[in-house]
This record gives structure tokens, sequence and C-alpha cells, in this order.
């Protein structure tokens, strides 16, 4: 497949055969003119995502990086957002699980899809659903929760290389769109940088490391390994992701140049404060983004078990000054009808906004270490900071 530089668009007029006629424009100089190729040209994924990437990428998060947390990161300057991981052979059979589970809206692209399975036909015939709505379909290998050892997928792939290489191959061969995978590390390094090359070699156009094991989880989650991230992006030609470790944007910054790695991805931090994905300084108030999280909720629905989670990390810090407000958020709402529940709970967040002397308590502020309050990201990690 031939690839064009990023500076440069082809516009296919129509295929003879298996030749191409098209107009190549070239955005630097201004000039277009005709060609003929032997196959239709494309751009690489990289270049089609705008690699590199200034701004974090959104992770992928069951219930929480659905469709309105997505498009509230993008308000923030977002590009690239991954789906919740979905599971392959519930969307392959079922209609009701593909309409619960996934949803997305004109302007929710660059967007990556990310499904979890074990069977090279099934994630197959998952992912053709969802052809033409991403950039990539992705592979989770990296969840490391009993669900995930119980149906044996996720970061419990990770020792089966063979496997892993038979889905990328399979997905690679028969999708017009490019696959992606997401691993954690393994405890040896040489088989980490093994199964990244075997893996590239099976067709993967992007891989994200996160840099732990899957026994650094919750707890035990430690520090992230940056040096093998470096390795692994010295390793393969494909664009590497790189995953852990980052609570601000000071660390993205530090991650980018420990890693060399073609963007930084964030997950439960951005939680906390989408603003971070692009470097926001200073952020919108927690009360800002919780109302313009509740707006994007009124536009593209979600449950409220979605929206609670949200509400909880987005109001962290003023919660923990105010904590009486945790039981207003959590109380289950009896209310059926959408409007009325999130006005309910608008109605919480202008109220605590009252009692911070005009949004202007510091304690309230994301990511700062004062008093009474700590950072959620912080919670149970090593902080990757020098
Ligand atoms: C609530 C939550 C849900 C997650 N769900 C997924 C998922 O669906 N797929 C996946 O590959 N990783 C998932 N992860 C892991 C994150 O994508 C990420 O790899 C991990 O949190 C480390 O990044 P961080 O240090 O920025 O939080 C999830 C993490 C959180 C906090």
């Amino acid at each position: 497949m031939q690839e064009l530089a990023s500076s440069q668009l082809f516009v296919s007029i129509k295929g003879f055969g298996k030749r191409w006629f098209g107009l190549r424009f070239d955005v630097d100089s201004g000039i277009a003119y005709g060609m003929m190729t032997a196959e239709k040209p494309r751009t690489s994924l990289a270049d089609r995502l705008g690699f590199p990437l200034r701004e974090l990428v959104v992770a992928p998060m069951v219930d929480q990086s659905e469709l309105a947390f997505r498009m509230l990161c993008r308000k923030y300057g977002a590009t690239l957002c991954y789906t919740p991981m979905l599971h392959a052979r519930l969307f392959a059979e079922s209609a009701k699980y593909r309409r619960a589970k996934f949803t997305t809206a004109p302007g929710d692209r660059p967007l990556m899809i990310q499904f979890c399975g074990n069977d090279p036909e099934i994630v197959l015939a998952a992912a053709q659903y969802v052809e033409g709505q991403c950039e990539a379909v992705d592979l989770n290998l990296g969840c490391p929760q009993n669900i995930a050892k119980r149906g044996r997928y996720g970061s419990f792939l990770l020792e089966e290389a063979d496997l892993i290489c038979s889905i990328v191959a399979r997905l690679a061969a028969k999708l017009q769109t490019p696959v992606s995978c997401k691993i954690r590390i393994l405890p040896s390094r040489e088989r980490t940088l093994d199964l990244a090359r075997r893996i590239e070699d099976a067709g993967c156009s992007l891989l994200t490391v996160h840099g732990r094991t899957k026994e650094q989880n919750k707890e035990r989650v430690g520090a992230c390994d940056w040096d093998i991230i470096r390795a692994i992006k010295d390793a393969v030609q494909i664009p590497v992701i790189a995953n852990g470790g980052v609570g601000t944007f000071a660390e993205a910054q530090r991650c980018r140049e420990a890693t060399g790695a073609d963007a930084i991805m964030s997950a439960e931090a951005i939680l906390e404060n989408p603003a971070l994905v692009a470097g926001m300084d200073p952020a919108p108030s927690p009360i800002q983004m919780a109302l313009d999280y509740l707006d994007m909720v009124a536009r593209y629905p979600d449950t409220k078990k979605v929206i609670q989670a949200h509400l909880f990390k987005l109001l962290h810090g003023p919660l923990c000054v105010h904590p009486e407000f945790r039981q207003l958020i959590s109380r289950p709402h009896r209310v059926r009808d959408v409007e009325a529940y999130l006005d309910a709970m608008r109605q919480h967040v202008d109220a605590l906004d009252a009692l911070q002397l005009g949004g202007e308590d510091a304690r309230c502020r994301p990511h700062q270490n004062i008093g009474t309050y700590y950072p959620w990201y912080g919670r149970h990690r090593v902080s990757n900071a020098v």
C-alpha cells in the first residue's frame, strides 16, 4: 500500500482494474497533479491521527470514556479518544448490547474503538459492525481484572503471543480499518520486546503501552516503567502511545521525553480534570467542568451510574472540602425523567459552588496538594514525578 506524506492529499477519481487515477495535492507548494498508481494510496494511521499529538489521548475506560465524556474532553482540546472496552462476543451477537454500549456522533473523531476477545473470528465479526466509524479497531491486552481472567482476555492473553498474533493478523487481513493494540508489560524485558515486535509483524498499526505488569493493580499499582516504553518505541516502526504515571500535563511532557512516544495517554487524571488533555492553564473550575459535563449528558445521554461516577471524580476537590454533598450526589434518584435528574444534579453542583467563596477556594482546584485535598489520581499511586 503506497503511503502519502502528511502534507499531501490524494483524491481518487477512478479505479481501472487494479490501478487508480487520482489527483495528488501538495499542501506545502499548493500544486496539484494527476497520478496513476498500482494501488489506491492511503495516508498512514499516524498521519491520519496527526502524530505526534501535543494533547493527551483519552484512554479507554469502561463506564467512563463514553460519548458524553469524550465530547467533554474534545471540547477542552482532545483530538484522539478511545471508547470503553466492548465485549467482542456480546457485540457480535446482540443488537441490544451494541445499542446500549456503543454510541457516537458527528464530531466524535478521530476515534479508536476497543474490543476484548480471544477468538479471531468473533473479534472480526464484532469489528465489522464498526468499520468506517473509527480510525482503528483496538484490541484490549491490558485489562487485569478478575472478570478478564475468567473470560481469558485483556492482560491474561499476554502470555499467549501466538493467539494474540492470530487475532491481529485476521483483523488486519479482513478489515479496511487499521488494527491497534493496547498492552501491559510482561515481567521480563526481553519477552515484552519480543511480544511488541511480533504484534507489529502480525499487522498491528499502532501500539499503546501501559508500562505496568498485570500484577501492578489497585493498591499495588506502583510506579510506571517508562524505560521499557522507550525500549519498545526503539524496537518497532509503528507509532507508540505511552500510558501510565501521568497525573499532570508537566508529567505528560516528561513522559514524552523519557519514552520518545508519539503520544501520551491518560485515564484517571483526566477523569478529575478533563481540561488536562490540552494542558489548559488555568483549568476551568471543577464546578464549571461538572456543569459542562451535565450539558454533554443532556445531548449524549448516559446511565445514572456513569453520570454519578463522573460527578464524584470531577468534583473530587470540592467534595473533599464539603463531604456532606457526597450523599446528595449518590442518593438514588427515583426520577425516571433524565431531564429532571440532570436538573437535580445541576442544583447540587450550584449549591456546592455557592459554598465556595465565589469559586475562589484554592483547595477546590484540581491537582494541588493543599490541606485536606489530594488529587484523586494520587490516592494509591507512586508518582513518576521527579
Ligand atoms: C475506570 C477505568 C476504566 C478502565 N477501562 C479500561 C478499558 O476499558 N480498556 C483498557 O484498555 N483500559 C482500561 N482502563 C485502564 C486505563 O486505560 C489505563 O491504562 C490505566 O488507568 C493507566 O493509565 P493512568 O495512569 O493514566 O490512569 C481503565 C481505567 C479506569 C480508571
